[in-house]
Order: C-alpha cells, then sequence, then structure tokens
C-alpha cells in the first residue's frame, strides 16, 4: 500500500501490511490470527507527526474509528467523547456548533483525536492534557481493553506514555502497545477564555475586541495558523519539528549575553524555555533546501517537502536536514534540539 497518502509529510514510502481498524471488531479479526503476536505493528493517525524513513514492514493499523458524542452534561461542564479516528480539527468545530466551548485554541492542529493525546497537542496557551477527561485502548498483546486518566498518561510537554517504551519494570511505556479507540474531554462550566499568548493578544489590539467569545478565538486561532503555518494540503510538513528546549537561567543567561535577542520564557518550575524556531533562523536556515527537505520560509521549526512527482522528498533527505539544523544549533548555542514527530 502506497503511504503517501496517509503522512503529511507526503513521504512517498509503503507498507508491506496494511489495516483499517474502523471498529474494535476489526482489531479482534486481526489478533485472533496464529502469527498475531510475532507480527511487529505500527499504529497510524493522521500521519501528521510523522517522517517515514523508508517502506514499513510492520502491519500498518490505519485507525478510523468514528463517532462523537456528548457522555453528560452538569452544571460544572460537558463531557464530550469522540472515537479515535475522528479529525481532530472537525471535533473542534462541532463541539463550538453545540455550544460547548474549551477546545477553540487548539482549532486547526492537524491529525486525529486518537493522535492528540499521544504528544499532547497543544497551542496558543491550552495543551490537550487542559482538557482531557480519560480515554479507552486496547492493548495489543493481551487483546484487554483499559482506560486511563490524566496521571495515567504521564502527560508532559509533546510527550505522553504512549511515546515511551516500558524498559524495565520500574518504566511505565505504552509506545507500539497501546491502540486509542476512544477519548473524551472535559470541558468546565463556567468557559474562561485562554488569552495570554501574545499573537491572540495581538488579534485583541487589531480587532478592539477585548472579551472574545470561544467562537471569535477559534477563528483568530484558524487565522494566524494559515499565515505561519503551510497547509499539509499543499506543502507537505510535520508541523513543528523540533520541540522548544528547556535550559537553565544561566545557560539562559550565557546566549542572552551574545544574542540579546533569544526568545525565551521563563517556566514555572525556574527553567526558561527557548523558541526552537527563533535559534535555527538566528542560524541563517530560513528558507534554505537541502535535497528535497527544506526549511519553511514564514516559520524555520517547520520543515517541508520541496519535492515534486519526478523527484519525491524521502525521509532521508527530511533526516538529513534536520541533523544539519541540529548541528548548527548545538554548535552556535550549545543546545541539542530533540525531534518532536515520530521518526519510522
Ligand atoms: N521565531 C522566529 N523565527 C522563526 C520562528 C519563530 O524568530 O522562524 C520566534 C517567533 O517570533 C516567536 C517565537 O519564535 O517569538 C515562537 O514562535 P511561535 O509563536 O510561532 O511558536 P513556536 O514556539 O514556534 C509553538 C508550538 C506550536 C504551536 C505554537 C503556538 C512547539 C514545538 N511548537 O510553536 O505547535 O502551534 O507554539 O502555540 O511547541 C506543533 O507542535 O507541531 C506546533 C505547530
Amino acid at each position: 500500500v502506497p503511504l503517501q497518502p496517509y503522512n503529511s509529510f507526503g513521504i512517498a514510502a509503503r507498507a508491506q501490511r496494511f489495516a483499517r481498524i474502523r471498529t474494535e471488531a476489526d482489531l479482534r479479526s486481526l489478533m485472533v490470527r496464529p502469527d498475531w503476536a510475532l507480527t511487529p505493528r505500527f499504529v497510524l493517525g493522521g500521519g501528521s507527526n510523522l517522517v517515514i524513513t523508508g517502506d514499513i514492514k510492520a502491519l500498518v493499523l490505519r485507525v478510523e474509528i468514528a463517532g462523537r458524542r456528548l457522555v453528560e452534561e452538569s452544571e460544572k461542564g460537558w463531557l464530550v467523547e469522540a472515537g479515535a479516528g475522528e479529525n481532530w480539527h472537525a471535533f473542534v468545530a462541532w463541539t463550538l456548533d453545540q455550544g460547548w466551548p474549551g477546545l477553540e485554541n487548539m482549532a486547526l492542529i492537524p491529525g486525529t483525536v486518537g493522535a492528540a493525546p499521544v504528544q499532547n497537542i497543544g497551542a496558543y496557551g491550552v495543551e490537550l492534557q487542559d482538557r482531557f477527561h480519560s480515554l479507552d485502548a486496547i492493548d495489543l498483546v493481551s487483546g484487554e481493553v483499559f482506560t486511563l486518566d490524566a496521571a495515567q498518561c504521564g502527560f508532559g510537554y509533546r510527550d505522553s506514555v504512549f511515546k515511551h517504551i516500558a524498559a524495565d519494570n520500574q518504566s511505565f511505556g505504552l509506545a507500539g502497545r497501546a491502540l486509542i479507540t476512544r477519548v473524551r474531554f472535559w470541558l468546565p462550566k463556567p468557559w474562561k477564555p485562554v488569552l495570554g499568548y501574545l499573537d491572540l493578544e495581538r488579534k485583541m489590539a487589531e480587532t478592539g475586541i477585548a472579551a472574545p467569545d470561544a467562537r471569535q478565538i477559534f477563528d483568530w486561532v484558524v487565522a494566524i495558523r494559515r499565515a505561519k503555518l503551510p497547509d499539509p494540503a499543499v506543502i507537505g510538513n510535520a508541523g513543528s519539528f523540533f520541540k522548544n528546549p528547556t535550559v537553565t537561567p544561566e545557560q539562559c543567561a550565557d546566549i542572552i549575553a551574545r544574542d540579546p535577542k533569544v526568545v525565551h520564557y521563563p517556566m514555572d518550575d525556574g527553567s526558561v524555555k527557548l523558541a526552537a524556531g527563533w535559534l535555527i533562523d538566528a542560524c541563517g536556515w530560513k528558507g534554505k533546501t537541502l535535497g528535497h527537505a527544506g526549511v519553511y520560509e514564514k516559520q524555520a521549526l517547520v520543515l517541508v517537502n520541496k519535492g515534486d512527482a519526478e523527484h519525491p522528498c524521502t525521509g532521508g533527505e527530511v533526516m538529513t536536514l534536520a541533523k544539519a539544523i541540529q548541528t548548527s544549533v548545538y554548535e552556535r548555542f550549545g543546545i541539542r534540539l530533540e525531534p518532536e514527530p515520530v521518526v519510522i
């Protein structure tokens, strides 16, 4: 199966085996096969946070579980559920149409509902973990169905238990082990806008709207993202390619001494988060191309597909560019940038 339609970078790789999971029964019918235990598998959602560096030998499980519903409403809030295969942005728009605000800052993030907890998606001051209630998953080894709450998901910055492999009895990891089937969100009442992010403050100043409603914030976030992030339907990409690194205040002071303009945010735990996009930009990478992979001209944190039908961009080219960027940022700032997407 060609995987180009299934990854937002538009990398042309193939899967030797590919199965669509529309229901739990679809998965069970695969799991009863005698060779299941020995079959390596790879769970695929929207493919929007993924770099494929070669043909995939594992059985690709494409999650297409549909459905969205209000589980319950009380005076404290709304509990809303969606199938893992639902498109994230369409789900966010639907909740707002129903009059259930709370997810608007995360509008237009590519990908599926089921993939959202894996990297704890976030944007404009709200992370998935702030609105998360619980999820259902199937253990791909035992076949057991289980439910996890937020604490059990081990959310961190663009991180969760689903990104880690259990290395020993001490560590809990579910990478490659769990297939998320449904996710529930808690949207509290009364709704409170989250407006602290600079780009949103600019919109408030521009429009003179001091008390935007959720729909207004949704529209602003969509406009901001369209202006600075490439649409994967037009230019292949996987969103931010690196995580924003954190450093000690001392390290940050060293960098400020040399580069007074470095964009930095003090964190609650005393560390300082640096804007990776700024660091890459400062190294002169914006708009540069290496092979058929490039650095987006409006946001240096986003790597893009510069290939065409005749010369497609490969995952190897993307990783070569990523390594070159990591090397220059390390040489100039002494900081190791960590890739954000899953690399297979
Ligand atoms: N900057 C530059 N040059 C660049 C890019 C950025 O100087 O080429 C500066 C900007 O001027 C700004 C700062 O760096 O002062 C931060 O940029 P921006 O506000 O665009 O946010 P970001 O840190 O690059 C993060 C998330 C995005 C999320 C936005 C908005 C990460 C890795 N990225 O980007 O998430 O949408 O904030 O909240 O945390 C993603 O994870 O795929 C993603 C797109």
